[in-house]
């Protein structure tokens, strides 16, 4: 966002600043806005609201000043025009696909995406007509060859979950621009305290506002962003219609996760690195997946596209699914949980629980070994974490 004269604010103070309009209750933190509907001051007015005509909130499925003041201070972070919340990462998701997307469209989308949208590409979309090609992330020979004229949009994650592989957002960009179609990126493991997808070329970014947004595992939401008319005319439509939306009070809690977004993302970052290093030492650990190691075949290209490597840490240990499963139980620190993006440090054994629901063959496509662990690296002392996974480790 601007001051008034015109010079750009920086990413510290949108974080913290943009998209609150003060009530006349001059309240300092942003209010919460728990109200279903708004009142008009006359029937002229509601039918002004409602044509459009006037502006202002009507109803919270489409309108609440809560929720609006979440989606200004992620469109700034992002640096995006238009940001439409959504009530779940997955809702963000589906609507982008049900907003633009008619039956007979086809979605050219990375192999390596979170195991619930593999599902809802596969299973939900094709029986509104809409079908996907699946693709390496980073064989952009494949990403043109599976691109048809029936093709819409790519979608893809960078650094993608659970493995942390990294693609080219502005060669797929390119690749997009050069089709006349979509690129969206989920730019959840990094947000855009780490990566800006749109000032590399992406069309539309997606959240899951539940993981680092959030950063303390509280409440569950998404986002859709990418330029105003486009988004008016269909997401923020679908929403408006279909009722996928947020709630006042999660969007109140987003807005102070935001605050800290920045701060947050360099010291998950930097845990992380100190966590991937030294898995990357013990014998019992095949590998690493964590773009801030040098042998990490994205290393090169995170630190171009990147502010920093993020705290998603996959690695893989000798001994299969009972050993993985073995680490897991040991530890004391870290949580088993599914969530990402908390304070908390958290596990998860992807091949039984994120990607569970996939088939063997879409796993092992996917990377998604017995042996696989993933950690979302908080908060804690790192020297914690290492003690807690040393102990882990030890009883391999
Ligand atoms: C990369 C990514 N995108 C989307 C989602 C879905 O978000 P939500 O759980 O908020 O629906 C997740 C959830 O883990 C995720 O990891």
């Amino acid at each position: 966002m601007s001051d008034s004269d015109g010079r750009t604010r920086r990413f510290a103070t949108d974080a913290v600043r943009a998209g609150q309009h003060r009530s006349h209750e001059g309240e300092h933190a942003e209010a919460i806005f728990a109200t279903s509907s708004f009142v008009f001051s006359s029937a002229a007015q509601a039918a002004a609201r409602f044509a459009g005509t006037e502006p202002g909130n009507i109803y919270s499925r489409f309108t609440n000043p809560t929720v609006r003041a979440f989606e200004e201070r992620l469109a700034a972070l992002e640096g995006a025009e238009r940001c439409v919340a959504t009530a779940s990462g997955m809702s963000a998701i589906l609507t982008t696909c049900m907003a633009l997307l008619k039956a007979g469209d086809h979605i050219v989308a990375s192999r390596s995406i979170f195991g619930t949208t593999v599902s809802l590409l596969s299973n939900v979309l094709p029986k509104f007509g809409v079908h996907t090609s699946f693709v390496d992330m980073t064989d952009y020979a494949a990403w043109a060859g599976a691109i048809t004229p029936a093709t819409r949009l790519l979608f893809l994650e960078t650094p993608s979950n659970p493995l942390c592989e990294i693609a080219d957002i502005a060669r797929l960009a390119e690749l997009a621009r050069a089709h006349g179609i979509w690129l969206v990126v989920d730019n959840c493991f990094c947000t855009p305290a780490l990566q800006r997808p749109f000032a590399l070329g992406a069309d539309l970014v997606v959240h899951s506002a539940t993981k680092f947004l959030d950063g303390q595992g509280r409440c569950v939401g998404g986002a859709v962003l990418g330029p105003a008319k486009l988004l008016n005319e269909t997401v923020f439509a679908f929403v408006r219609t279909a009722g996928p939306s947020m709630s006042p009070f999660n969007a109140w809690v987003f807005l102070k996760g935001l605050e800290t977004l920045h701060l947050r993302m360099r010291a998950h970052s930097d845990n992380a690195q100190a966590i991937a290093e030294w898995l990357a030492a013990q014998p019992r650990v095949r590998r690493v997946y964590f773009p801030g190691l040098p042998d990490h075949p994205g290393h090169a290209l995170a630190r171009r596209q990147q502010d920093g490597s993020g705290g998603i840490v996959s690695f893989e240990v000798e001994g299969g699914q009972a050993a993985a499963w073995a680490l897991i139980d040991a530890l004391e620190i870290f949580s088993i949980t599914a969530n990402l993006g908390d304070a908390k440090s958290t596990i998860t054994h992807p091949a039984t629980t994120t990607h569970q629901r996939l088939s063997a063959a879409e796993r092992a496509a996917a990377g998604i070994t017995p042996g696989l662990l993933r950690l979302s690296v908080g908060l804690e002392d790192a020297e914690d974490l290492r003690a807690d996974l040393a102990r882990a480790v030890r009883r391999l």
